[in-house]
């Protein structure tokens, strides 16, 4: 069969189906705050600590981590999509930040208190590509929460796990951080 280029809206249909982790990513530049919510979060390396994320170039928290080269990744429990909504265009700046407690660690950027885990990282590398820049952060610092079931994000709607387990458990050490 003959491939045809693919064209965005194509490209976003079939993404939809690809269910994800919904996290806020924030960062902090001359005295100000910054977040925005994310799915393109990923855990790139164990040694040495690395996570990264693919931020678009005209969201507003960009300019922040492109400058002071810092960002904390806040992975949200199921309850908090109204959080997430805040963070993708509810709100604006300092506004985004008012319903919640937040914190600092190592590197400055707002930490958020009762998040899943928050990943505090120094971006160690980074890739421009099309709409986006990918960013490498070396983990400073780990805040990790009481256990609950993470908030999702698959084919345009908010969702969260039936269940926490599905099939048998992995073998002791074979789990994918066995590796
Ligand atoms: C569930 C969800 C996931 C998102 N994931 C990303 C992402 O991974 N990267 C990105 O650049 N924008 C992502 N966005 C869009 C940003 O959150 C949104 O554009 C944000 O409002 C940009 O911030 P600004 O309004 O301060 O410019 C996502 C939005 C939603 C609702």
């Amino acid at each position: 069969m003959e491939a045809k280029p693919v064209d965005a809206e194509q490209f976003k249909t079939g993404m939809r189906s690809l269910a994800g982790a919904v996290s806020i990513i924030t960062s902090a530049h001359a005295g100000r705050r910054y977040g925005m919510t994310a799915t393109a979060v990923c855990s790139a390396s164990a040694e040495p600590p690395t996570v990264l994320i693919c931020v678009n170039k005209l969201a507003t928290t960009h300019g922040a981590i492109a400058k002071s080269k810092l960002f904390c990744v806040n992975v949200l429990r199921a309850d908090d999509w109204e959080l997430s909504t805040s963070f993708s265009g509810a709100q604006t700046g300092e506004g985004r930040f008012k319903s919640r407690d937040w914190a600092k660690l190592a590197t400055g950027s707002p930490v958020l208190i009762d998040s899943l885990a928050s990943f505090d990282c120094r971006v160690v590398n980074k890739l421009l590509h099309g709409t986006h820049t990918i960013f490498l952060g070396q983990v400073e610092q780990v805040l990790l929460g009481k256990k609950g079931k993470p908030l999702l994000y698959s084919e345009g709607q908010y969702a969260k796990l039936a269940s926490l387990t599905l099939g048998e458990p992995l073998p002791e050490g074979l789990d994918y951080w066995g590796f």
